[in-house]
């Protein structure tokens, strides 16, 4: 029988999951059908209703719905309770349970870039120190997933009030954090990676402030990826940093969505090959 999901936010337009989700189904010659759908916080609850009644097997969320849907479902995995957000919902004999992709995605798509500095089962990654620019929502499920591979973050952010926040959440669930208003400091130095995770860069502008005195070998993402390259991994890769996008993180959140819902192995290359397609038609 042919399953259906979905990927639901506002906006969603630019969204590249069904590209990507469609490349899965058609590589594992499976028959299902992925589709878009713009969801306005105020129909959140009828739009959930709607894709139960409509049979649908499961779907993504992103924003401003990551939190918003978790009353509507009937219960979370650990790490969407550890989260306190979801990106992922399925649906069983009509039970909706909601889960997290986003943490976990962010540090495959690093391990991949790297020779052990957060890679998950390697306990090298201890006593790492990783600095995160923001404290919204895609910071917070890195932060988690990155304090649980025993990485010591510092967490900066424009309001200072978030990261505080955030450290905090993160030294409750046993990791260790400090927390700092976003602004340039010794941390530049010391840092053995560095996300940016703001939303500063996306319309190409500079980002806040220069990059100088750097560690030419830490790790530096931007989990932007449109554009491909911002002017802040730009400037990172200028001082011999290894750089890295966000397109890696978008690729393993859906793979293990993807995996979540089949229960079986992602055609992760397929997925690769048709989201590289994707931005570069853009
Ligand atoms: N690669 C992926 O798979 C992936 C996944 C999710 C998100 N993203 C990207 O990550 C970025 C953030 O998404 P999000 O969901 O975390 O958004 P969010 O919850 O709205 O958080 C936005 C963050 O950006 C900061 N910020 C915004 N404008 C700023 C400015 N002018 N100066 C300094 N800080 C500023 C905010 O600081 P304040 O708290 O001070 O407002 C906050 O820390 C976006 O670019 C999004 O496209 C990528």
């Amino acid at each position: 029988m042919e399953k259906h999901f979905a990927v639901i936010g506002d906006p969603i337009g630019h969204s590249l999951s069904p590209v990507m989700h469609r490349a899965a189904f058609k590589a594992k010659g499976i028959e299902a059908e992925y589709q878009r759908f713009r969801v306005s916080p105020e129909r959140l609850k009828e739009a959930v209703e709607g894709l139960v009644s409509l049979g649908f097997d499961g779907w993504n969320v992103t924003l401003p719905h990551k939190e918003k849907i978790i009353p509507f479902l009937h219960e979370l995995t650990p790490e969407a309770e550890k989260a306190g957000a979801v990106n992922t919902v399925r649906v069983d004999h009509g039970k909706l349970t909601g889960h997290n992709t986003d943490g976990l995605g962010f540090v495959r798509s690093i391990e991949e870039d790297t020779s052990g500095l957060a890679a998950g089962k390697d306990s090298r990654s201890h006593g790492k120190y990783a600095v995160i620019l923001g404290a919204g929502g895609a910071a917070k499920g890195i932060a988690l997933a990155l304090a649980d591979r025993g990485l010591k973050l510092h967490i900066l952010n424009r309001t200072a009030g978030k990261a505080e926040e955030l450290a905090g959440l993160v030294r409750a669930r046993g990791g260790e954090a400090s927390w700092a208003e976003l602004v340039p400091g010794a941390w530049l130095g010391q840092a053995d990676l560095i996300v940016q995770t703001t939303s500063v860069g996306l319309k190409g502008e500079k980002f806040l402030f220069s990059l100088q005195g750097i560690n030419p070998r830490a790790l530096v993402v931007d989990i932007i990826f449109r554009p491909a390259e911002t002017l802040f991994l730009k400037e990172a890769k200028s001082y011999g940093c290894r750089t890295l996008n966000g397109l890696g993180m978008l690729l393993h959140q859906g793979v293990l969505a993807w995996e979540y819902w089949l229960g079986e192995q992602a055609p992760v290359a397929e997925m690769w090959t048709a989201l590289t397609k994707a931005v570069a038609a853009d």
